[in-house]
């Protein structure tokens, strides 16, 4: 029963509907399980926002603030032994910390939360993912993840709307050969699925006009890091990081891209000669993902010879070294005068640490343990290293967007897809990654948050700190 390759149509996630209350967007999400079709003649138990893989995408306006109700109905007892408790985590969000899905803050079968959200800054792709204790990389994989789009006039101008604005979010997966997910991350190094999906089809194929598309590609891969390429060499025009708008598109051939990162990514069909029908969107891979026969392709795009509206002016926009947006992220210049905070990743005791540290030490010090304690406003340099050997880490800080202004080791400089406000980076294979860092929020908002790896098994084990903004006392 295993998938075939290009076999399916690429599916849309829902786009959910909100109730205006009082200038507030109401969503009502209920996590539940239900059941998909993925592979062919078999049927797959998911535990999924509304019961659907992919999970269902809200899309809000800047300066528009809303209000995601979660109501937990999973099964009390999960798939993978343990309770089924969540927490939700929108990532990429400045939110308040009670309503950042803290790992500890979870909500139990039969409960419900509803998580605020300011949605001020500049337009971006988020996502909203499971973070529950202990438990991050199995929800996330059974199916606890989706977009989240936020949109504002700048983004709108500058980049293709509506039906070629397409959400792909990437995972993969072990299937048994009854069709339930085979959950195995081998002494929580990582799960390395054999089948690539793409908005949960394997290996999807999707038939594009002769323009350009704009593509959210997040790597919701609760470990797998990707190396994306177009068999025909065309470039990937690189519009936005995780926080957002770059300063200026870039064209890459390769671009490596790890878990939580998202990348827009421009492809212009209209460059395409004439008589190529099909172009594959490959997975070159990086070192130490471990890779089976078909993990190289990712999906399709099957060009079709509909007319184009060429009074869009994006349809065959050049976005390599096109002015896109100026952000306060990218626009901080390292002075010398920043504190600086060191933090080591590595393997110690079969545990995952940060600075010797695991998130069981952060919680017996009921809270108080912190890798750093700016000020509001204040400006760092965060210095990461992966003192791991052979892996790479994928570094998440919630609240804030960074700039990476430096890379030795490994790749042993900051890419050009990465020239653009962040909020994950990559740090490879003896890599030390700078990052500069200012602690501000639309909202202003002060008090604790994560910090942690994205392979989520790393995470779950236990390479989680937290820091804490502002002097408050919690
Ligand atoms: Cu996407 Cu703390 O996570
Ligand atoms: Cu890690």
């Amino acid at each position: 029963n295993f998938p075939k390759r290009y076999a399916q149509a690429l599916r849309l996630p829902t786009v959910l509907t909100p109730q205006m209350v009082d200038g507030t967007a109401v969503y009502d999400i209920t996590a539940r399980q239900s059941t998909a079709q993925i592979i062919p003649g078999l049927t797959t138990p998911v535990y999924a926002y509304n019961g659907e893989v992919p999970g269902p995408v809200i899309k809000v306006n800047r300066g528009t603030p809303s209000r995601v109700i979660m109501r937990n109905r999973l099964p009390r007892n999960g798939p993978w032994g343990g309770n089924y408790e969540i927490s939700t985590h929108l990532h990429g969000s400045a939110s308040n910390p009670e309503f950042d899905g803290y790992a500890s803050d979870v909500t139990k079968v039969g409960q419900m939360k509803a998580y605020e959200y300011p949605n001020l800054q500049p337009a971006r792709t988020l996502w909203y993912h499971d973070h529950g204790q202990h438990w991050t990389a199995q929800n996330a994989y059974s199916g606890l993840a989706a977009q989240y789009h936020l949109h504002d006039d700048t983004e709108r101008a500058l980049l293709p709307q509506g039906e070629f604005d397409v959400p792909l979010t990437v995972t993969d997966a072990i299937f048994l050969a009854d069709g339930r997910l085979k959950y195995d991350d081998s002494s929580h190094s990582g799960l390395w699925g054999d089948v690539i999906l793409v908005n949960g089809t394997p290996w999807p194929t999707m038939k594009v006009k002769r323009r350009t598309y704009r593509f959210r590609i997040l790597d919701a891969s609760i470990a797998r890091s990707y190396r994306w390429r177009l068999d025909n060499g065309m470039p990937l025009q690189v519009v936005a990081t995780d926080g957002g708008l770059m300063p200026q598109g870039v064209a890459v051939s390769t671009m490596r891209h790890g878990g939580a990162e998202r990348y827009e990514v421009v492809v212009d069909f209209s460059r395409v000669p004439a008589t190529t029908k099909r172009v594959e969107l490959l997975n070159m891979s990086n070192p130490n993902n471990v890779d089976y026969d078909f993990t190289n392709k990712v999906m399709a795009f099957d060009l079709s010879d509909e007319p184009v509206d060429t009074s869009d002016p994006t349809w065959n926009r050049n976005y390599d070294g096109f002015p896109l947006a100026p952000s306060e992220t990218m626009s901080l210049v390292e002075t010398g005068a920043e504190r600086r905070v060191r933090l080591r990743v590595e393997r110690a005791n079969g545990l995952w640490t940060i600075n010797g540290k695991t998130w069981e030490n952060v919680i017996a010090s009921e809270y108080r343990e912190t890798v750093a304690n700016p000020a509001l406003n204040e400006v760092q340099v965060w210095e990461i290293e992966n003192r791991s050997g052979g892996w790479f880490h994928p570094v998440h800080i919630h609240l804030i967007d960074f700039k990476v202004i430096g890379r030795t080791g490994g790749s042993g400089r900051v890419l050009p897809h990465e020239n653009g406000p962040k909020d994950v980076v990559y740090v490879g294979e003896g890599e030390t990654v700078r990052l500069l860092i200012k602690f501000s929020s639309p909202t202003n908002q002060t008090g604790r948050y994560m910090v942690h790896c994205h392979n989520l098994p790393h995470e779950d084990h236990d390479m989680m700190q937290q820091f804490k903004v502002g002097d408050v006392d919690d």
